[in-house]
């Protein structure tokens, strides 16, 4: 018999099935509940709404877990690369060595960017957000790479992921080289993915970059753990637009800009210039959490809380063995690492977070770690879109095959004026 959630209203009850998840998540399905009962429901910011079903990335804030297609990160930091796990999460398995050399040599046939591009970039004021930059490439590959009549669709989705995952990191590369006013550094069919993107944004033609691999391992990891994430702010900004059957370059270019935001991904920037804020004012975190303690102050201690972690963010202690590692090889200390540590020792403890169930997210450390790679802070962002570019495509590549799936359209409930006439200008006083 399944199982059903009873539900009453105006003295009738109605059965509504519940749907239950392969970790034995339990939903009720009110797809048909407008019909049968005339209500809709009402849940702002969706905290207590399941927008679709997925079968790529499992999270369970209750006990800190975090898969991809049921690989645990933790594994996947250790063992894999940035492109296994893009393909893992795009494919839903681990790419053989053959398909593995078959994508990355398609990555790499794609690395390039249309040289009419960078009159784009250099008519970008200097000045420019890179995320707002990199939104309005992605939209504009679409011009520079029309679809093509004789490819079928899938070919075509083929070839436009491969396009994005390796077109988004030259992009950044660019906007960061032309921002300089340097020249732009070309990717090379001899590097790997994260070693050709570090390349592409600090070699220069007076200063050979010296690839470490420590760097490149660090920035791997970065990547692989910013992924996937369910169905957070950025990625269902990517299915709501892509529902409307828009070109997945536009839907991409939308989750840019949603995770743009300092509540979502531009958190990891926010974080550093809290930290800096906290050193400049001579190192004390105590007037900060005063702040964000003070319900009448908005301020929000940057990199902590989460609206599905309970308990730690399971990215944090991998970001923070990394930091460490690289901070430890290259004999150097970043009093910030030496702020945010004792900043979380203190919030941890704090009776207001412990409440709140406020703990330190990805965004937290991951800043340190971007400044120990050498990314400029105002890149920090464009860092989180690279690595959650994949996990962005397969949630889009997951809708648009769903056979339950269609236009996302929320409802409301309507506060406004009942109905009135209009009044002539002449009569308004
Ligand atoms: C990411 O969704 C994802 O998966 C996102 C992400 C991903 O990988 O895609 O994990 C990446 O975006 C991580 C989050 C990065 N953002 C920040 O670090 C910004 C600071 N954090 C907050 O703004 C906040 O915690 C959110 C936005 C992340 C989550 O907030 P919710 O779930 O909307 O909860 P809320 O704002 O309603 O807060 C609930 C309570 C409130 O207090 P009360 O009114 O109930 O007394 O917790 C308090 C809030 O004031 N609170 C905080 C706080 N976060 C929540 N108080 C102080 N500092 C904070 N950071």
């Amino acid at each position: 018999m399944a199982e059903t959630a009873k539900l009453t209203v105006e003295g009738k009850t109605y059965e509504l099935p519940i749907v239950t998840g392969s970790e034995g998540e339990k939903a009720i399905d009110i797809s048909k509940l407008l019909k049968e009962t005339g209500y809709i429901t009402l849940d702002q910011g969706y905290a207590n709404t399941g927008s679709c079903i997925s079968a790529i990335t499992y999270m369970n804030g209750s006990n800190g877990t975090l898969r991809y297609r049921g690989i645990p990160i933790e594994q996947l930091a250790q063992h894999a690369t940035f492109v296994e796990t893009a393909y893992l999460l795009i494919n839903g398995d681990l790419p053989s060595s053959c398909e593995l050399t078959n994508f990355s040599d398609l990555l790499n046939t794609h690395s390039l960017v249309h040289e009419d591009m960078r009159a784009f970039f250099e008519k970008y004021p200097r000045g420019a957000h890179p995320m707002g930059i990199l939104s309005s490439m992605v939209n504009a590959l679409m011009a520079f790479y029309p679809e093509v009549p004789e490819r079928t669709e899938e070919e075509e989705i083929n070839i436009t992921v491969a396009r994005l995952i390796s077109k988004l990191r030259t992009l950044a590369a660019m906007s960061y080289q032309i921002s300089r006013g340097h020249r732009v550094i070309y990717p090379s069919h001899q590097l790997g993915y994260c070693a050709n993107f570090l390349n592409m944004m600090f070699d220069s033609p007076v200063r050979p970059y010296d690839i470490d691999p420590d760097v490149v391992r660090a920035l791997e990891v970065t990547l692989i753990l910013h992924a996937d994430h369910e169905q957070n702010c950025s990625t269902s900004a990517v299915r709501h637009v892509g529902s409307a059957r828009v070109n997945l370059y536009a839907a991409i270019s939308a989750g840019i800009c949603a995770l743009w935001g300092p509540l979502h991904g531009g958190a990891n920037q926010a974080v550093i210039e809290m930290l800096q804020q906290i050193y400049d004012s001579g190192g004390d975190p105590a007037p900060f959490i005063g702040r964000a303690r003070d319900k009448n102050d908005t301020f929000r201690l940057m990199g902590f809380g989460h609206r599905v972690y309970r308990t730690y963010d399971p990215r944090v202690p991998i970001l923070k063995e990394m930091c460490d590692k690289l901070l430890t090889k290259f004999g150097a200390s970043d009093p910030l690492l030496d702020i945010a540590l004792n900043l979380e020792e203190i919030a941890t403890h704090d009776p207001y977070f412990i409440d709140h169930n406020l703990y330190p997210n990805v965004d937290f450390y991951s800043g340190i770690l971007l400044r120990a790679i050498g990314i400029p802070l105002n890149m920090f962002p464009v860092m989180f879109a690279i690595g959650r570019l994949p996990g962005w495509i397969s949630q889009w590549r997951e809708s648009i095959y769903d056979p339950g799936w269609k236009l996302c359209r929320p409802r409301q409930i309507y506060t406004g004026h009942k109905e009135r006439n209009y009044i002539p200008v002449a009569d308004r006083g």
